[in-house]
């Protein structure tokens, strides 16, 4: 048993398209814990911390500018090696190579806007749920309330 956190968030283009709902399903529905989720603002300099490791990239700039552009839904989840599986849900980076199942694969038609982020590693994923919450503001899927049947 590996029990993980990761950092999971529809993008503005998911936010505006309303896809908040399906992705929360799919993540429920696969027995995965919400721990806690914001509809929010990221200013610039929550969004050039997030993507701290693509600064190099050519399209980083185009990348901040687009995370700002309007509402995010950021949340943490727990499970079983959510971080890896999570990934999987997601599918890959492009549109040309995410599998029909994964949220890109059905949903997304640009790499640049691609509905959905996920952490990609332990580190990442401890990094970018501090950089969106509070600690005291994340539930514990341990706790004797929650979740609600346990
Ligand atoms: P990356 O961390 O490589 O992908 P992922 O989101 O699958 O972990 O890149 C972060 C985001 O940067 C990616 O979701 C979309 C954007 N991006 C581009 O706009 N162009 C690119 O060529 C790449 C690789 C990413
Ligand atoms: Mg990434």
């Amino acid at each position: 048993m590996t029990i993980q956190r990761t950092f999971i968030m529809v993008k503005p283009d998911g936010v505006k398209r309303g896809l908040i709902g399906e992705i929360i399903n799919r993540f429920e529905q696969k027995g995965f814990t919400l721990l806690n989720a914001e509809l929010m603002n990221v200013d610039r300099q929550k969004a050039e911390y997030h993507y701290m490791e693509l600064k190099e990239k050519p399209f980083f700039e185009e990348l901040v500018d687009f995370i700002t552009s309007g509402p995010v839904f950021a949340m943490v989840w727990e499970g079983e090696s959510i971080i890896e599986v999570s990934r999987i849900m997601i599918g890959k980076t492009s549109p040309l190579e995410a599998m029909p199942g994964t949220i890109r694969g059905d949903f997304a038609f640009s790499k640049a806007e691609n509905v959905i982020h996920g952490s990609d590693s332990l580190l990442s994923a401890e990094r970018e749920i501090a950089n969106f919450f509070d600690p005291l503001s994340i539930c514990s899927a341990r706790d004797k309330d929650y979740p609600f049947d346990e």
